[in-house]
């Protein structure tokens, strides 16, 4: 007898559920996880959505059966927008590309990034970015974080600082590609649409102003590539930063360069991939901090001793353990990437149950990483679990805010990195604070990121020494 499907809800509470992914995408389904188990499933959109929230079913999923999984329907928006770049291709084309630009995260590389992103944050911290908040000044910290992280990934990719002109373009184009896609792919006239004969998701999309506004802003993007590109053509010489390592790779059987259009789908990806996960890491850190005053004392304690006024390298990560764990911490708590989607390519059994070939299976990292089974006090801010001494033996896939498997993030080093450098250069000279009263909001769509922003007010520690013994929250008026 064949193993039954998974429990969910089903008829009228599987309508309503639909209903709700219109608005909302990660609600209904931690709802559904908590509802019905760790495995459970809906029939929505014609196909058979599961909510996979143990860790031992996410590794199954991801590692011991990977073969057996593609990417989810969600990657279908992704796709239009990356082509065939690391994040969205499958099968020998991700094979090639992941061979040719694993290498370029290696150690040797991630010295020179390193560079980038603390010259960026040192250039924001004397500059008009960070270095011009007026002391008890509100700002929204996100957006301050987005435009950092875009200014260093811009870096790292070009040896140019995109923070002038390119990235006045770059920025709202960006935030348009992710907001505007996603909730039109969320949308239900579109996703109907999108099913319709001569129809795809590209289609549906540019039906609606929304989406033309969308599509431009990617054709906005895609400019800025071709810019960047041509330019670089010019010069004769590939350089040394992510582009003239995308140039100069070549394919160890075949000898082969990588085709223009291949190098602009993964400038995309990186530029996309590799800027608002990791300023949303950043975000949610300074959140917690501020509602965490013991942590955020002792993080201040460990920058000031450990590097000061210097400008940290990555050497220095070995002296940052604490700053380390207050952010993968956050990332515990508050996951970027709150979830990947899978598609089931065969007939599969998971935790005793059937999975038909073509469901999604959506894997909740944000309830893995809330698990109690896992986690002692699951809701709580405790970076303790991860300094060195406590992170061993930790069971496998509880942590997995980089995904796992073959399709792990290829930029976990670097975006670790850059959200420990860049706490530490910051806190030595600047806290963020919640104002009181103040919700969390966060807006899931691709990634999981403050709705609105994150309005917290500034405080330069030189000023406010007070800041020493008081709650975050307290010091706000
Ligand atoms: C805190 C920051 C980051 C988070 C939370 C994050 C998270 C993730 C996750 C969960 C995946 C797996 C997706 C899946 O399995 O479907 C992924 C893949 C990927 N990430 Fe990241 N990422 C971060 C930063 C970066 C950075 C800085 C870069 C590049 C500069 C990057 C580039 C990529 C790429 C290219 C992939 C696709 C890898 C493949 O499929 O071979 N990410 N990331």
């Amino acid at each position: 007898m064949s193993p039954p499907l998974p429990p969910g809800p089903r008829g009228l509470d599987s309508a309503r559920f639909v209903l709700k992914t219109a608005s909302d995408f990660m609600e209904p389904l931690c709802q559904m996880a908590s509802d019905y188990g760790q495995v459970a499933a809906t029939q929505a959109r014609g196909r058979l959505i599961v909510s996979i929230s143990s860790a031992e079913a996410a590794r199954h999923i991801l590692v011991t059966n990977q073969d057996s999984y593609g990417k989810g329907i969600e990657y279908e928006l992704l796709r239009i927008v990356l082509g065939d770049g690391l994040l969205t291709s499958e099968g020998e084309v991700w094979r090639r590309q992941r061979k040719l630009v694993q290498p370029m995260f290696a150690k040797r590389h991630l010295g020179d990034f390193t560079g980038h992103m603390t010259s960026a944050t040192a250039d924001a911290l004397d500059g008009s970015l960070l270095g011009t908040l007026r002391d008890g000044e509100m700002v929204d910290v996100n957006r301050l974080m987005m435009e950092l992280t875009l200014d260093i990934v811009g870096r790292a990719l070009f040896g140019a600082d995109l923070s002038g002109g390119t990235a006045a373009r770059v920025g709202p184009a960006m935030n348009d590609v992710l907001t505007l896609g996603t909730r039109m792919a969320r949308r239900l006239p579109t996703y109907a649409a999108s099913m319709l004969p001569g129809m795809n998701l590209r289609k549906a999309i540019a039906l609606n102003p929304e989406g033309r506004r969308f599509q431009r802003s990617l054709d906005e993007l895609k400019m800025v590539i071709d810019e960047v590109l041509l330019e670089r053509s010019a010069l004769g010489n590939p350089g040394d930063d992510l582009l003239g390592l995308l140039l100069s790779a070549r394919d160890e059987d075949t000898g082969e360069a990588m085709s223009r259009e291949q190098i602009g789908d993964e400038l995309m990806t990186f530029m996309l991939a590799g800027h608002e996960t990791t300023s949303n890491a950043l975000s949610w850190t300074w959140r917690h901090l501020s509602l965490n005053p013991a942590a955020r004392q002792r993080l201040f304690e460990e920058v000031d001793s450990a590097i000061g006024d210097r400008v940290p390298t990555m050497a220095d990560m070995d002296l940052l353990p604490w700053t380390r764990a207050c952010v993968e911490e956050a990332m515990r708590v508050t996951p970027p990437v709150w979830m990947v989607g899978r598609k089931s390519l065969v007939d599969d059994e998971v935790a005793g149950f059937r999975i038909p070939a073509g469901s999604s299976l959506m894997i909740l990292i944000t309830m893995i990483h809330r698990d109690p089974d896992l986690w002692p006090n699951p809701e709580g801010y405790d970076p303790e679990r991860f300094l060195p001494e406590n992170s061993k033996g930790r069971r496998k896939q509880s942590y997995m805010p980089f995904g796992a498997g073959r399709r792990v993030c290829v930029g976990s080093s670097f975006a670790i990195i850059e959200a420990t450098l860049l706490a530490a250069m910051i806190s030595r000279r600047l806290a963020f604070n919640l104002p009181r009263g103040a919700t969390f909001d966060a807006d899931s769509a691709i990634t999981q990121r403050p709705r609105n922003g994150l309005a917290m007010s500034v405080h330069h520690r030189a000023v406010s020494e007070s800041i020493r013994q008081s709650p975050g929250e307290a010091l706000v008026g």
